[in-house]
């Protein structure tokens, strides 16, 4: 276990235009924490982790693994993969074909020239560690994905290295797999307490995994936060759309209430500071509801005129895209006590609302308006 600090780190692909994959970013990591590294495609996660790696060599930064320089540019540092104890799980499982599942689990052990007999009693451990002990004599043909993985997993692991690098090791998993392999890894972390970096696009996935999240946008991190952190109290408007609130509603100040785009007026004021002309509204799905058209929102809701593009049963709600003005938004409208839901269809007018609490304002540079300071400090 190493702490982990990664400074000024940048990567740059010659090309029309250039691209600045990754773009003067700095991290620290605990010993023994795991990061993940979330966002779009093309956002930098895979380059920052091969410069983790030794990989790829950036044009700029420095990374330190405890107390051992493994890059420093500036002077001349940049330490070649195996010379860096460094555990890598790749998404394509990446086991060569005609190695046993021993010799690949192997592999990183004998590139570090760990003695043989230490070398065979690790890699039981590691194959223990991921249920694969029996599996130790076949080829990766004969094996499952889900097994496969395992297996890249207990390879990732056997030579206790300081830092494990996941780059979408789940992506490749039909969804029932994927969940359950993604329980074991939290086990097996919680147990081992290695010190990782996590790539994933995949929201879920981060918010289960991560002991901190870095949130990355165009090679930079747009926010370094717990999962609750990064969930309820999204920094930034990018941050709010990736983490889940899909819904956007545009609104503008009138008088002393709001109007949205097309100039229809919202019921309820909104908890904005006075500075703000214009603001964007960021919800989840599950915090849109509605209610038929001829009544109002509760006390503390906010209400906006819209109409049903399309209704889905959901089990215990309907799932329901709705327009207001110009936008598309998703709805849901729980059955529970509200039969009248079932009936909704497309073409229906009904009062689309959200409590002013569960919705988040962005102000138009998409950074978070003071709103939510408690009201001590608003007042
Ligand atoms: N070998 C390469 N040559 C040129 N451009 C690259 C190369 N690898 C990555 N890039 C570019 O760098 C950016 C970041 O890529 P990548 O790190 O793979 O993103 P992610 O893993 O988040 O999808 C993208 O714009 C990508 O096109
Ligand atoms: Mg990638």
């Amino acid at each position: 276990m190493s702490h982990v600090r990664i400074d000024g780190l940048t990567k740059r692909f010659a090309g029309k235009p250039p691209a600045v994959a990754v773009d003067n970013l700095s991290l620290e990591i605990e010993p023994g924490e795991f990061i993940v590294l979330l966002g779009p495609s093309g956002c930098g996660k895979t380059t920052t982790l091969r410069c983790l790696a030794g990989l790829e060599t950036p044009d700029e930064g420095r990374i330190s693994l405890g107390d051992r320089t493994v890059l420093d540019l500036r002077e001349k540092v940049d330490l070649p993969p195996n010379k860096r104890n460094i555990g890598m799980v790749f998404q394509s499982y990446a086991l060569w074909p005609h190695m046993t599942v021993r010799r690949n689990i192997g592999y990183p052990l004998r590139t570090r020239r760990v003695p043989r007999e230490e070398a065979r009693v690790r890699i039981e451990e590691a194959a223990l560690l991921v249920d694969c002990a029996a599996l130790l004599d076949r080829y990766p043909a004969q094996l499952s994905g889900g097994q496969q993985q395992r297996v890249a997993l207990a390879r990732g692991l056997a030579a206790r290295p300081d830092l494990v690098l996941f780059d979408e090791p789940l992506s490749n998993l039909d969804a029932r797999l994927r969940d359950q392999v993604r329980a074991q890894l939290h086990e097996l972390h919680a147990r081992l307490g290695f010190t990782a970096v996590f790539v994933t696009h995949d929201q879920s996935e981060a918010l289960a995994l991560g002991d901190r999240l870095a949130i990355m946008k165009a090679g930079r991190i747009e926010q370094l936060d717990t999962p609750e952190r990064v969930f309820e109290e999204p920094a930034t408007e990018y941050v709010a759309g990736f983490i889940g609130m899909s819904n956007r509603i545009a609104l503008r100040r009138a008088g002393e209430g709001w109007t949205v785009a097309d100039g229809a007026a919202v019921t309820g004021d909104l908890p904005v500071p006075r500075a703000h002309a214009e603001v964007a509204v960021r919800l989840r799905p599950d915090d849109l509801l509605l209610r038929p058209a001829e009544e109002e929102p509760p006390a503390q809701g906010v209400g906006l005129a819209a109409e049903v593009v399309d209704a889905q049963f959901g089990g215990r709600h309907m799932d329901v895209v709705v327009t207001i003005a110009d936008s598309r938004l998703h709805a849901r409208a729980p059955l529970t006590g509200a039969p009248w839901a079932r009936k909704l269809a497309r073409g229906q007018r009904v009062t689309a609302w959200f409590a002013k609490d569960t919705a988040l304002y962005y102000d138009a540079d998409g950074v978070r308006t003071a709103a939510h300071a408690p009201a001590a400090v608003r007042a």
